[in-house]
């Protein structure tokens, strides 16, 4: 078991089948050194595609890729949710949230990503894989590759990475949920 799925057993809570609250060392207070330790393993993953820029999305992805993007040497880029002065100049598409049951828009200035760049999505969660895909289509609005996907914590039972795969995306996830039924967190086990 790794250092994630460990402090997944030991911090995390199971609210309901669907949610796991990680908001002790992940997505409100925030672990810098488990945050290091994401970072140097999606490195060690990506580190052969030659990645030329980290793209998440606001707000919870920001540490892990943060962290990932300074281990690659490379900026971090940060999709926002909110509507920005620079409206005019951005590559912009709905994402629609299941988990919370709203749509945003998710935008980028066209000033950070080029055509052919080669692209690492990390985010914090994988649940339905809506995030995820629409980073994808901003990635693809300007012709830059997505290389991967990096992914903290993904909840198996749901479909997104299901959707990931079937779009033959590279995806690697540092802890996978089997389950969070009755209050007990499941992990799946690595073949
Ligand atoms: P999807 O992107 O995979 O389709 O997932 P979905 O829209 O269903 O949910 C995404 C949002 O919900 C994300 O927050 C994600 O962090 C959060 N989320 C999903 N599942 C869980 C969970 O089990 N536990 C916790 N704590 N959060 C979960 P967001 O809207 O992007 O907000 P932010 O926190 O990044 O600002």
């Amino acid at each position: 078991m790794n250092y994630l799925e460990k402090r997944i057993l030991k911090d995390g809570i199971a609210l309901n089948s669907d949610v796991l609250k990680v908001d002790s060392f992940l997505n409100h207070q925030v672990d810098p050194k488990l945050m290091e330790w994401i970072g140097d393993q999606f490195y060690q993953y990506f580190a052969e595609y030659e990645i030329d820029k980290v793209v998440t999305i606001e707000s919870s992805g920001i540490s892990p890729a943060l962290f990932t993007a300074y281990f690659l040497n490379v900026p971090l880029l940060v999709l926002k949710k909110q509507n920005s002065v620079l409206q005019s100049n951005v590559y912009s598409t709905t994402v629609h949230s299941f988990t919370k049951g709203n749509d945003y828009n998710l935008t980028c200035s066209k000033d950070y990503i080029k055509e052919g760049e080669n692209i690492l999505i990390i985010d914090d969660f994988l649940a339905n894989g809506e995030a995820s895909l629409g980073a994808c289509r901003i990635v693809e609005m300007a012709n830059a590759n997505v290389c991967g996907v990096g992914i903290c914590i993904e909840k198996s039972y749901q479909p997104g990475r299901e959707k990931l795969d079937n779009l033959e995306l590279r995806v690697y996830s540092l802890a996978r949920i089997e389950s969070l039924e009755k209050g007990k967190i499941k992990i799946l086990e690595k073949i």
